[in-house]
């Protein structure tokens, strides 16, 4: 039925009865947007129109999420008694989806999982991937809960020209990294689709029991997929999806159904939960529930996402003091004036100067941020200075994760990858 359906559709039109559910999941035809003035945000493209960046605040009507109130991160500080990690207090995490219904099911003792993930396509991540990595860290410390990890080595093959080994060999290199961040492994698994599929019958079937409740037409309509992606692209979001239900992780859930995860992630990886949110109630889940951070820029200013793909749009985890230095004094996009004497007369403008964007990252004390703030704006702090104070920031956060990435053996990447239980039972 739906094959001749979507062949006389032709493009993303709604099958008739499925206008409801393509309402949320469409990201917008093909992936481009509808009007000339959007900005374009999707897992492969992220490109804001103004100099300040992506609008968010339309982004969170666009696509239908809720925006993080500092109502509702009182509450959450409250349920975990402990204060709200910087990324949250300074509305980097601006959006989320049924974050509610998780603090409810904390506060009832009910259980929850974390679940986040990477596309391994290149052996260095970089400081943007760090963000919800960093985060997911101090969820999983508040929260207390298990925690899963989605290397999808399977889409980097299927979007990027490597083979499955060079894949499979950049999801080692990218797992070190992310244990580097910190994670606790009693409490954390980590996998890599193109071993784990193998592993855990149960995984796959949740693919194929996924694949099976959503058209092509639908997939168009949410991913933009066009007649010559390959049918591998298609099937992908399956892939990504599985991993909100429970029972993909037997080791971890046993067969319980009834355990709902939370995923922080960019907001660029909404589409793929769009699509779940749809999918899951009808096969006997929980909706997951997400929050979701701004982007990261690149160096060269707020319109894009800082990118891999782009050596000079990013800062890499395996940067030198050196290289990171004259990056930020090459490439930091500046919202400073042109001469010291205009400077001080003028002042700054923060919401574009990319190094005061990275501090607010990074930077974690309030009180001297605040005070950076006003002096750039004031002319007080030239833009040499404040990218000196940038530069000795990330001079000792990456350095700090090379040092303990340093010490990821292989062994150690073994164990997290490990299919086995947690500390928690189920
Ligand atoms: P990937 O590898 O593109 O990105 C990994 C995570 O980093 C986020 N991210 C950023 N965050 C802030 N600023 C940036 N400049 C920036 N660039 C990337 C992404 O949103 C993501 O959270 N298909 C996914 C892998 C994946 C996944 C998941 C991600 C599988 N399952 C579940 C999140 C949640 C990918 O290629 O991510
Ligand atoms: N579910 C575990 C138990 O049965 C503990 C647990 C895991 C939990 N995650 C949770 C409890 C989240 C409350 C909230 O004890």
């Amino acid at each position: 039925m739906t094959n001749t359906e979507t062949a006389q559709n032709g493009g993303a039109t709604a099958l008739p009865g499925m206008e409801d559910q393509l309402e949320n999941m469409r990201v917008s035809g093909d992936g481009a947007p509808s009007e000339e003035d959007e900005d374009i945000v999707n897992p492969w493209t992220v490109c804001g129109k103004a100099d300040t960046g992506i609008d968010y605040d339309k982004l969170i009507k666009r696509f239908g999420c809720e925006k993080i109130t500092p109502e509702l991160v009182e509450r959450l500080e409250k349920i975990t008694g402990i204060p709200a990690h910087p990324l949250l207090k300074r509305g980097i995490f601006f959006s989320h989806r049924d974050l509610k219904a998780i603090l409810d099911r904390k506060e009832a003792g009910k259980p929850f999982y974390l679940y986040t993930g990477r596309g391994p396509s290149s052996h260095a991540m970089h400081l943007g991937h760090l963000v919800p990595f960093m985060f997911t860290k101090w969820l999983q410390e508040a929260f207390d809960v298990p925690l899963v990890i989605q290397l999808t080595d399977d889409e980097k093959f299927l979007w990027k020209n490597l083979t499955v080994e060079e894949a499979q060999k950049c999801a080692v290199e990218n797992a070190k990294d992310i244990i580097a961040c910190g994670f606790d492994k009693e409490k954390t698994f980590i996998f890599a689709d193109f071993s784990y599929i193998g592993q855990c019958p149960q995984f796959y079937q949740n693919i194929a029991l996924i694949s099976r409740s959503i058209t092509f037409n639908q997939a168009k309509g949410c991913f933009g997929f066009g007649d010559s992606d390959c049918i591998g692209k298609i099937h992908f979001p399956s892939i990504e999806a599985a991993p909100c239900l429970a029972t993909s992780f037997p080791h971890i859930f046993k067969k319980r159904k009834d355990i709902p995860c939370l995923i922080p992630c960019a907001i660029d990886q909404d589409p793929y939960f769009r699509m779940t949110r749809d999918v899951s109630p009808k096969l006997g889940f929980h909706k997951p529930a997400l929050m979701h951070s701004s982007f990261f820029p690149a160096l060269q200013g707020a319109k894009t996402k800082m990118s891999a793909s782009d050596e000079n749009s990013a800062i890499f985890l395996t940067d030198t003091a050196n290289q990171i230095k004259k990056k930020i004094n090459k490439y930091a996009f500046s919202g400073g004036q042109t001469t010291v004497e205009e400077h001080r007369a003028l002042g700054g403008n923060c919401d574009v100067d990319i190094s005061y964007q990275y501090l607010r990252f990074f930077y974690e004390d309030d009180e001297k941020l605040a005070q950076i703030k006003e002096d750039y704006t004031s002319g007080k702090l030239l833009t040499g200075e404040l990218k000196a104070i940038l530069i000795a920031e990330l001079q000792k956060l990456v350095a700090e994760i090379q040092k303990r990435r340093a010490t990821v053996t292989d062994k150690v990447v073994e164990e997290f990858m490990t299919p086995r239980p947690l500390k928690y039972n189920f």
